[in-house]
């Protein structure tokens, strides 16, 4: 990708923190941000414009100030959204978003029509359905964060139950990103050495459980969700595409008939590179966990019906 230029649609935690995260990484020539409340992406910009001055590789930070100035990005990111609110329902938070995402999403096609989208706005795996469903394009450029932000999590959890080992602990979490995730922590090494000859079942299990709440746990602490770990799992998977890397990740993605699933966007492991998704990793999984799988899946459709019923594809 000559231009590597990447747009970044919603400069709030999320959004502004990917783009501070990349630019500290010099992965990209340039990045421009854009978001719907005055101001916030041009003081972003500038903010992290100058903070490029001491990093390793130049990037150029622009803001724009209309959807129309986000064109010709390689790579668009979506964080753009609204946290559900005291008196919303899910169904409430789900609708909002998806007409935010419908209409950032229309001005991805008309001004960035060659672009892979990195989608990232929450409920995740239904944005990202919404997403495929609207550009209609090739499903190997829309791809959701999920995996990669939850399997740092995973990781962090292996690490604290360990006590050594940080930054050697694989990663490997399938399924929706929420409550009915597969964190597969038995599947991962530390170091050369497979996880299950260094944990028994209750600590996996306490692993599982700690990293379905591994969000909810920021959110106690700091009454918002977190920022730092989605924006480092954008970077990574920006990083990815720019360099044609052709990384192993897990990410949302459209299914066709993979692990016996259609047309449902849910993560899975695939292999990053130039054109977005290069590879959806095929994993053998054992019936128990092959039953956790299609329970996610099932919850990922029944958001996807609310969508139809409400006849937001019509
Ligand atoms: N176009 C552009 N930006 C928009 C639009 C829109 N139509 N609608 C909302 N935004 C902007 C908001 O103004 C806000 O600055 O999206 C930004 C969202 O930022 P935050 O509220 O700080 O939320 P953040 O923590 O960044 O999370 C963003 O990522 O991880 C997910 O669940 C999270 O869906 C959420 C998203």
């Amino acid at each position: 990708m000559t231009n590597r230029r990447v747009g970044i649609i919603g400069a709030g935690a999320v959004g502004a923190t990917a783009a501070y995260t990349l630019a500290m990484k010099g992965v990209c020539k340039e990045i421009i941000l854009f978001d719907i409340a005055d101001g916030v992406a041009q003081g972003k910009a500038i903010d992290i414009a100058q903070a490029t001055q001491y990093a390793p590789q130049p990037t150029i930070l622009t803001s724009a100030k209309t959807p129309a100035d986000v064109k010709d990005c390689d790579i668009v990111v979506i964080t753009a959204g609204v946290p559900r609110k005291g008196d919303m329902t899910r169904e409430d938070l789900l609708m909002i978003n998806a007409k935010i995402i419908k209409s950032v999403t229309q001005d991805v096609m008309k001004y960035s029509p060659n672009a892979i989208i990195v989608s990232v706005s929450n409920p995740l795996d239904v944005m990202t359905y919404a997403i495929q469903k609207i550009t209609a394009w090739e499903s190997n450029r829309i791809i959701g964060l999920a995996g990669a932000l939850d399997g740092s999590r995973m990781a962090y959890q292996i690490y604290k139950q360990l006590g050594y080992g940080a930054g050697q602990i694989g990663t490997l979490v399938i399924g929706d990103h929420g409550q009915n995730m597969v964190p597969l922590p038995q599947k991962v090494q530390v170091g050369d050495v497979p996880s299950t000859d260094l944990l028994d079942d209750e600590a996996f299990a306490g692993i599982i459980e700690r990293t379905k709440n591994g969000g909810a746990e920021i959110v106690k602490y700091l009454g918002t969700s977190g920022y730092y770990g989605p924006a480092s799992a954008i970077a990574h998977m920006v990083e990815a595409i720019l360099n044609d890397t052709q990384t192993v990740v897990s990410c949302s993605v459209l299914l066709n008939g993979e692990y016996g699933v259609n047309n449902v966007t849910v993560g899975v492991p695939v292999v990053l590179g130039k054109n977005g998704v290069e590879k959806i990793i095929q994993m053998t999984l054992d019936p128990k966990t092959q039953k956790k799988f299609q329970d996610s899946v099932d919850s990922i459709q029944e958001s996807i019906e609310i969508l139809n019923n409400n006849g937001f594809f019509d």
